[in-house]
């Protein structure tokens, strides 16, 4: 029996998981193939508060204590994992290619500075000096600089590692099918083989997975959102900064790729890459950086987004059901919002102090009450 059961070992899983178990509990982290080899590995790592929001709200304070977090946070798991994770406080570069994007990014830029963020306006000339690469189209850009980034694959191996350190039971290859509770109290999970696995608590972190489990005390609107990517080989030292127009963003890694990133798609559980989504993101990155022309191809690949109506996450207990708790529905945002998660979760889960779960992250938000379908 353990004091916590955690269903999925994304990012919000593990890091959640390594958090109980510092705080005491007992946690056995179940998931049904290998630790952060879905949503958490198909990411790019952008940690992108003010690109992401589109308005001051719960969403872009979350995001920004979450990203306040990252520094400590990552170091601690370094130091936990005895990896690196290739965490970089290097900006982003949001670039106007119109001016109507222009326009915006000005806005952008005054709203920035209303919450104390620092965005500064390069003109073309002045741009073009610290990044030569870019196209002669481009009308200038925003330099975000609380705009950072992580290799969201080193740092998911990472945590797996933390969290095992910290006693976190992990269990890869078992699929939970049901969740199990009597009488408005949770017993545990049934997984696919039949076995029943009794818990004390149990956390659904199955990103978009989350709303097929069976047994729900409610069906809950988290749904898929496929984002293809692609990698390209580069020689050489590209910016150090993430790219980013409307279309695209571009994110260096330290082996030499460049993230190209990604398309934003409602197409249910369907897997895979296709010719319009790499063509999309091919286009896009090289109306950026035209010299990418001649840049090999690398890898590619696709993986789904835990999507909600309303965009933001489902974090915290079941109305219904005592013992029962969320941490889904983080949408593009996983990653960026993965330390601020495991400590809210952690602080509702084991009690005591600790910064609270906004109440527009509710599981019985009035935004969630049109349910969809679970589509797989
Ligand atoms: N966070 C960026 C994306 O989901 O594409």
């Amino acid at each position: 029996m353990s004091d916590l059961i955690i269903v999925g070992g994304g990012i919000i899983g593990l890091s959640t998981a390594r958090e109980a178990a510092i705080r005491g509990l007992s946690v056995t982290l179940l998931e049904r193939g290998r630790p952060g080899r879905e949503a958490s590995w198909a990411a790019a790592g952008m940690l992108s508060p003010l690109a992401e929001a589109s308005a001051d709200g719960p969403f872009l304070d979350f995001a920004l204590a979450s990203l306040r977090r990252y520094r400590s946070w990552v170091a601690a798991i370094e130091e936990e994992s005895g990896r690196t994770v290739e965490y970089r406080e290097s900006g982003k570069l949001r670039l106007a290619l119109s001016a109507r994007e222009r326009g915006l990014l000005e806005q952008r830029r005054e709203w920035a500075a209303t919450r104390g963020l620092h965005a500064r306006w390069f003109e073309p000339a002045e741009l073009r000096e610290k990044e030569p690469g870019l196209s002669l189209s481009v009308q200038g850009a925003l330099l975000i600089e609380e705009d950072f980034r992580v290799d969201n694959r080193r740092l998911s191996e990472a945590l797996v590692e933390a969290a095992r350190e910290a006693g976190v039971r992990i269990q890869s290859g078992v699929e939970v099918e049901a969740i199990e509770h009597r009488g408005g109290r949770i017993l545990g999970v049934r997984t696919a083989e039949g076995d029943s696995i009794s818990g004390d608590r149990v956390l659904i972190a199955a990103g978009a997975w989350s709303g097929a489990l069976q047994g729900l005390p409610r069906p809950i609107a988290v749904t898929p959102v496929r984002g293809q990517m692609l990698a390209l080989g580069t020689e050489g030292p590209f910016s150090e900064r993430v790219l980013e127009s409307e279309e695209v963003y571009l994110i260096p890694r330290d082996d030499g790729r460049l993230l190209v990133g990604a398309t934003v798609e409602e197409v249910g559980f369907e897997p895979g890459i296709t010719a319009a989504g790499i063509r999309s993101l091919l286009e896009g990155a090289l109306r950026l950086v035209p010299g990418l022309g001649s840049a090999p191809i690398v890898e590619f690949w696709s993986g789904f987004r835990p999507g909600t109506p309303d965009g933001h996450p489902i974090l915290g207990p079941s109305p219904e059901v005592d013992g029962l708790f969320w941490a889904t529905g983080h949408f593009r945002n996983g990653i960026l919002l993965a330390p601020l998660t495991a400590v809210v979760l952690a602080a509702a889960i084991v009690g005591g102090d600790g910064p609270r779960i906004p109440e527009a992250f509710a599981a019985d938000r009035p935004a969630l009450a049109s349910i969809p379908e679970p589509s797989g």
